[in-house]
């Protein structure tokens, strides 16, 4: 694959309203909160990002709304040197994400979807046709998953990698399963598709992928992330890290790992080099603004490409 992969992300932008408090409060309940931040999230573009900061040529397909936060949207991602032509603008607000963040970095997100909610899969679908050299294209379902699907399909014609992040969990489509290579949900999801919490099981996780056809990785948080491949299950560990806000971490591993695929390292290199991003995002608050930048993303990439782990 090429030395500077291209990576198409076809999904969510969010403006990310974070709050950081020493605990969540109890129904009808007030609490007096540490700090706020504002940032701009949506796993989509998390991922995006992260992918852009580790070199890769990055577009994202999407939508924003007509309002402030999509302009403040359309021009972060100029910043952060994504490409940003297919990202359409439609009438009414960009998506938006209310977050809780307590003492120790756990997070509650609720995400209202605005605009992400009428991403046009046919348009998606164009934008990928006409490209050149896709290398991966990578979904999660913040947009509807009928656009997923047309991208994927798209993606497929074309030859490149899909990568699915099943969040937040839903049901999945059959078609746009069938559709995907690698399927990386955490705990949580993976056992909302399971129908029961198998993360910590090797032989119903190896199971469990080849029931759905897909190549499986498993963000584990602290614990690092399980790849399950032909029937094999590897454990990978992540470093001992002090976590203040765990946000966007799992979007991290994705960015990351999807540039590692596209690069041509094995699996279990692009999930070192997803861990050690996501790692490195714990530490830090706020969501792509906890991000290893640019100069960090290349001495990790540099570190996992010549076998650190
Ligand atoms: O995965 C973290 C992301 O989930 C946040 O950025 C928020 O916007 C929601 O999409």
């Amino acid at each position: 694959m090429a030395a500077m992969p291209h990576v198409v992300v076809v999904g969510s932008c969010n403006i990310d309203l974070i709050a950081y408090a020493p605990r969540i409060p109890n129904p009808g309940e007030t609490i007096l909160g540490d700090r706020f931040s504002m940032g701009f999230g949506g796993k989509g573009a998390n991922q995006a990002v992260m992918a852009a900061r580790l070199g890769a040529t990055v577009s994202m397909v999407g939508a924003v709304g007509d309002d402030l936060y999509a302009q403040m949207t359309l021009r972060n991602f100029a910043d952060q040197g994504v490409d940003a032509s297919h990202v359409t603008r439609v009438a009414g607000s960009s998506g938006v994400a209310p977050i809780w963040v307590e003492t120790n970095g756990t997070n509650r997100i609720i995400v209202v979807a605005g605009a992400n909610a009428l991403v046009d899969g046919a348009a998606a679908a164009a934008a990928i046709e006409r490209m050149t050299d896709v290398d991966v294209v990578a979904g999660q379902l913040e947009i509807p998953q009928a656009a997923t699907l047309a991208a994927f399909r798209a993606a497929r014609a074309r030859g490149a990698i899909t990568v699915l992040t099943p969040a937040p969990a839903a049901p999945l489509d059959p078609e746009l399963l069938a559709l995907t290579d690698w399927l990386i949900p955490n705990e949580p999801e993976l056992e909302a598709l399971a129908g029961a919490p198998i993360a910590g099981d090797d032989e119903a996780l190896a199971d469990h992928a080849t029931a759905t056809g897909v190549s499986l990785v498993v963000t584990l948080g602290a614990r690092g992330a399980a790849l399950v491949q032909a029937g094999h299950v590897t454990r990978l560990p992540a470093p001992a890290v002090e976590a203040v806000d765990t946000t966007g971490a799992g979007d991290a591993f994705v960015g990351a790992f999807v540039v590692g695929l596209a690069i041509g390292l094995v699996s279990i290199d692009a999930v070192r080099l997803g861990i050690a991003c996501a790692a490195e995002s714990v530490r830090r608050p706020g969501t792509q603004a906890s991000y290893p930048d640019r100069r960090r993303a290349a001495e990790l990439r540099a570190w996992v490409a010549a076998g650190g782990h």
